[in-house]
């Protein structure tokens, strides 16, 4: 298979209405991006799956969607506002920023060439600033939360006591984290402003080998449920003195991206490190110890964290599943021709079927087109009757949709349509009153 280019996947994603560049009608705005059409319900599947997977389907998990500014108060206590700080550089001569971790000071400027002319790191504080009210001084500065997490554990005692819950459980939110990142780029991998998917699991502290082994295989497997490459996923257990300030074991599984091996997830063991912080600075100590109801013993849980980047599990998807191959065109002659194909999971994939009636005659957009919005009803469906069918089955490939449904002139006699397989490109024929089981028995 032809190599897939970032240039290729960009341009590829922006002209099907993947992803956009945000603001692109003023000129643009440098690593903004905007989810179009397709990628809005990708993203959604993504996290559907996800909410399903963690939470509906596990009796020891609850969810939460917290408010994305939170008491400035948090940030103290979660150590953020202290140590949540990347190395910034910035060249002399052309005044670029850079981080200091991720180029070698030795070698020349990237973009005006000019050597040695690097000012000493500094740290520099990740935390998005805002004002709340009228007035923009020190007491109205908060911050967009540069991670879900803390709402999970600032919320903890509260979500115990509604959900009666007991230890070991989780707490799961999804939903936009900010971060002042130094040099975000690689498309959507570093971003601004982003969407985690992350849980909180709260443990006696004697078992935390064994639940973060636990949730290592879980992740294996959301991998798998996501159509992600594992031959691709490599994990890096992150060394002391390089681990986030909270963590006593991290281990990272990083994704072989078209631009290198980075990171995709992380797990980590984060003991009682933030509920005790936050019990110290708010002086609640007795809301966040735990009380266990058959031993009587009391003490604060241990946390085992997955956490997981929507944005860069959209990515590694879409690498994941791209393919170019050789297949037959529909013409008499049996030439082939290149087609693009996104072999996303079935329940992922953006457009479930799309409705292809073979010609624009009003005796088949008179099926095609109810046809198409009963089945909306249940799945996204896509209805298009321009161009030749090849083209649109083509189309259809590009986009990753798992069943193209033809209404064609032998539909107005048999009642029946064709349903093609995105993947095997096999064609049968189903008939109409049976086409929504059929389908239905497919995803
Ligand atoms: N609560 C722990 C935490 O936030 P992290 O490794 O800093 O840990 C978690 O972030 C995940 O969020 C990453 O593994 C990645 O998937 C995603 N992520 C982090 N920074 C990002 C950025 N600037 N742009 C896009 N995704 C990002």
């Amino acid at each position: 298979m032809p190599e897939l280019t970032m240039d290729k996947l960009v341009a590829l994603c922006k002209n099907r209405g993947f992803i956009f560049p945000g603001s692109e009608l003023y000129g643009g705005m440098a690593n903004s991006w905007d989810y179009g059409p397709l990628g809005v319900e990708l993203k959604n599947n993504i996290k559907a799956l996800w909410w399903k997977t963690f939470v509906q389907e596990r009796l020891d998990m609850v969810g939460i969607d917290a408010a994305l500014i939170m008491n400035p108060k948090v940030w103290e206590a979660s150590g953020h506002l202290a140590t949540f700080t990347d190395p910034l550089v910035e060249c002399r001569e052309c005044h670029e920023r850079y981080r200091a971790d991720q180029i070698d000071l030795a070698r020349p400027c990237a973009k005006c060439g000019n050597k040695g002319t690097f000012t000493e790191p500094a740290s520099f504080n990740l935390m998005m600033k805002t004002w709340i009210g009228p007035k923009e001084d020190a007491t109205a500065v908060a911050y967009f939360r540069p991670e879900t997490a803390q709402a999970m554990f600032v919320d903890f005692p509260q979500v115990l006591n509604a959900s009666r819950k007991r230890v070991p459980f989780g707490v799961a939110q999804m939903g936009k984290a900010f971060r002042n990142e130094i040099t975000p780029g690689n498309f959507i991998f570093r971003q601004r402003e982003f969407e985690q998917m992350e849980i909180e699991f709260f443990i006696h502290p004697s078992e935390w080998e064994k639940w973060f082994a636990f949730w290592r295989g879980e992740m294996q497997r959301w991998l798998g449920l996501c159509g992600i490459d594992a031959a691709r996923v490599h994990d890096l257990e992150v060394p002391d003195g390089e681990r986030a300030h909270y963590s006593k074991r991290t281990i990272d599984l990083e994704f072989d991206f078209p631009f290198g091996l980075k990171e995709l997830y992380g797990l980590a063991y984060r003991t009682d490190f933030d509920l005790s912080n936050h019990a110290k600075f708010s002086g609640r100590e007795k809301d966040v110890t735990y009380t266990d109801p058959i031993s009587g013993e009391k003490y604060v849980p241990h946390v085992i964290e997955p956490t997981f980047g929507v944005d860069r599990t959209l990515l590694a998807m879409l690498v994941s599943c791209y393919d170019e191959e050789q297949a037959p065109t529909t013409g008499e002659g049996g030439e082939t021709d290149t087609r693009v194909v996104f072999h996303f999971p079935k329940t992922l994939a953006p457009i479930k079927v799309a409705i292809l009636p073979l010609s624009k005659k009003d005796e088949l957009t008179s099926v095609a087109r109810p046809l198409a919005e009963r089945l909306a009803k249940r799945w996204r469906v896509e209805y298009d009757e321009t161009q030749s069918i090849g083209k649109r089955y083509r189309r259809q490939d590009e986009i990753g949709t798992p069943y193209c449904v033809t209404v064609d002139f032998d539909t107005l006699n048999d009642s029946a349509v064709t349903v093609r397989d995105r993947d095997s490109m096999k064609q049968e024929r189903v008939k109409l009153d049976e086409l929504e089981g059929y389908l239905k028995n497919q995803f």
